[in-house]
């Protein structure tokens, strides 16, 4: 992908404050990451439970709840988004930037019908647009999407659509605000097999035609390697590894890739007899992590220099993939 990057992530980090007990302390859940996506990319961002992709991709649109401290910083077509004395601009909120979920219902007001939805929507940038001219648009959009019977189902509200056309209408209204970037954030993880697969049809081909850039969060790597140009992978609030989809299911370079890998069903396959090897130990502690790689408490490779300091993202393989693995080592599968 040519041209300046659509966003680019650099060095972010968001703590929250919490209170346990009588003590005041601080949740690091993201701990300096950097990432950038160019105009059209997906990107895929995987890593277990608790690993901070969430809280990295809400920061984009300035979704974070108040008390999160953020530093570090974000543009959005050069804007500056966070910066040095920059607070999140509301304004960014839902419009260039859309979101999906993995709860199809946090994204709407259970009282308001589809159709003023999108009326909603449009009159941000066309105060006066007419409900017709509104139901007209809304028709084409939820129709690019696939939503069957459109035009009957504006006047319908949320409860009335299931998980699956919930999520193509929350992408219709996303494509209704003009959006360039679409984070979603296991956008099919709550949906069955078949729907799963149709909406990351979806997103594809909306790629192709619209050229929207997507960064696309999953547990599932098989899925993430299916539809995204690039995966970075997140551990312990930092990115550990980062390459092109096929290089990195195919030869990991960093152990937490290889072992998220081998605790996946074999590539492409839907049911296989292999044993699947569960990656050892309890996920790092974000309160209190380790000094150095913080998967170094769990990696069977782990020496003694991995857990003085966090190791640098470096490029490897001719400058295409970044690992923060010290260990040059490819692991193969
Ligand atoms: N509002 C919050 N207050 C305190 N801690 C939070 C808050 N939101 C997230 N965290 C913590 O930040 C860390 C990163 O969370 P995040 O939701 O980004 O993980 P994730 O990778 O998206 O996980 P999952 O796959 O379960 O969605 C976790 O330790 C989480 O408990
Ligand atoms: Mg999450």
């Amino acid at each position: 992908m040519n041209g300046a990057p659509l966003v680019e992530i650099e060095n972010l980090r968001v703590d929250f404050p919490i209170v346990r007990g009588a003590e005041r302390l601080l949740v690091r859940a993201v701990r300096g990451v950097s990432l950038s996506v160019a105009r059209g990319e997906i990107l895929g961002l995987v890593g277990e439970s608790g690993s901070g992709k969430s809280v990295t991709v809400s920061a984009i649109p300035g979704l974070l709840p108040p008390r999160a401290v953020a530093v570090g910083s974000i543009r959005f077509e050069g804007t500056e988004l966070l910066g040095r004395g920059v607070r999140f601009l509301r304004a960014w909120r839902g419009r260039r930037i859309g979101m999906v979920f993995q709860e199809p219902g946090r994204s709407y007001d259970p009282l308001q019908s589809v159709g003023s939805a999108f009326l909603e929507t449009f009159r941000v940038s066309e105060p006066r647009l007419s409900r017709r001219d509104s139901d007209d648009r809304a028709v084409a959009l939820l129709e690019e999407v696939g939503l069957s019977s459109a035009r009957e189902r504006l006047v319908n509200f949320p409860h009335q659509f299931s998980g699956g056309q919930l999520q193509r209408i929350g992408i219709a209204l996303a494509l209704a605000q003009g959006c360039d970037l679409l984070l979603a954030d296991e956008p099919t993880t709550a949906l069955d097999v078949t729907i799963q697969a149709q909406i990351v049809d979806l997103l594809r081909r909306l790629r192709a035609s619209r050229g929207i850039a997507i960064v696309f969060i999953s547990h599932n790597l098989d899925l993430v390697a299916g539809i995204a140009d690039r995966i970075a992978v997140m551990y312990g609030g930092l990115v550990l590894e980062e390459a092109p989809s096929a290089e990195l299911v195919s030869a990991p370079r960093h152990p937490y890739a290889a072992g998220l890998l081998a605790a996946a069903p074999s590539f492409g396959s839907h049911w296989t007899t292999a044993a699947l090897a569960p990656i050892p130990g309890r996920v790092c502690d974000p309160v209190a992590p380790e000094p150095g790689c913080p998967f170094a408490p769990r990696c069977s490779l782990a020496s003694r220099e991995c857990a003085v300091a966090i190791p640098e993202l470096r490029p490897v393989a001719g400058g295409r993939r970044l690992t923060r693995c010290i260990k040059d080592t490819e692991y193969g599968r």
